[in-house]
């Protein structure tokens, strides 16, 4: 895994509660319906009934929000206090005084905290761990809170070499720089993102479908508030397939599913079974 990044500030820290209370802003019913869908086809289910869900760094509650009416007991907690607002603002629009599903201030670094929570039949921490500033602890801690047999699905960054470097350098620059001059960053860094697909998109004679087949709107996200997530996303590390493969094999959970991003710069999507091969492949839990 790549070195792990120095311990930042929160001032240098990326806002994502900022960002997530924009995001909550445009979401509808076909949103939900795309994180519904996509977070069904990871986990190859199509419904969590009786099932205890945890969702690790919930950003703007939406995965929780799915969980819930998929019929899972949720609890969803995030260490930055707007992306927990998000959350409280969701649930209080979308299923008010719902009593199955909590919602926390905490941090995954924080071991007390997470021994607090107790174990799940679900942990769901996609794209939250590369953004802790400390990866190896961030992806123990969780391990620790997946239940004897039960499913734990982490997305994290591609590890690209040189490019995840400079990647790294853009979002430090971003983050450090006044908001009013962020646009310099933003600016540049869109048109290295989305510049070559589009090009690709108006040769082909389908100008725009960049927007209509994101890999972010798959699952519910916009691709706009995705674009900034990721030029600002920091605290920012990156690992390699094999080494998050490697770093759970050892501690005992099988890997069920892989999707990786295809050598690109997203995420690499995992689902692993906690609990040693033997009693996974025989011991379902139904799910
Ligand atoms: C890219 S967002 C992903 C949000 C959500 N999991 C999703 O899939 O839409 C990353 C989230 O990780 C949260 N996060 C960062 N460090 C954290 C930590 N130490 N503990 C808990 N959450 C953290 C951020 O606040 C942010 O909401």
């Amino acid at each position: 895994m790549a070195a792990v990044a120095p311990p930042e500030t929160e001032a240098r820290r990326f806002a994502f509660g900022r960002n997530w209370a924009k995001f909550l802003r445009s979401l509808d019913a076909g949103a939900i319906e795309r994180a519904r869908q996509s977070l069904c086809e990871l986990l190859e289910v199509d419904n969590l009934t009786g099932r205890r869900f945890l969702d690790v760094g919930c950003g703007s509650g939406l995965f929780s929000l799915v969980a819930r009416e998929l019929g899972a007991t949720v609890v969803s907690f995030d260490f930055d206090t707007q992306c927990v607002a998000c959350a409280e603002q969701l649930k209080r629009s979308r299923r008010p005084g719902d009593s199955e599903w909590t919602i926390l201030g905490g941090s995954i670094l924080d071991r007390s905290f997470v021994e607090s929570l107790g174990r799940f039949d679900v942990v769901y921490a996609w794209g939250v761990l590369h953004h802790t500033g400390q990866l190896q602890t961030a992806l123990a801690h969780t391990g620790l809170l997946v239940g004897d047999g039960g499913l734990l699905c982490v997305a994290i960054y591609n590890d690209q070499g040189g490019r995840s470097r400079r990647w790294r350098f853009v979002k430090r620059l971003y983050n450090r720089l006044p908001r009013a001059l962020r646009f310099l960053v933003v600016g540049p860094a869109l048109v290295g993102l989305w510049g070559p697909p589009m090009l690709r998109d108006l040769v082909r004679g389908r100008p725009f479908d960049i927007w209509r087949n994101d890999a972010a709107r798959s699952r519910g996200m916009n691709p706009w508030r995705d674009a900034i997530d990721w030029i600002g996303g920091y605290p920012f590390e990156v690992a390699r397939p094999e080494e998050i493969f490697d770093f759970y094999r050892r501690r005992g959970f099988v890997l069920r599913r892989l999707i990786t991003c295809g050598g690109g710069h997203g995420c690499n999507q995992f689902v692993f079974r906690a609990g040693p091969p033997a009693a996974a492949e025989g011991g379902s839990t139904g799910l």
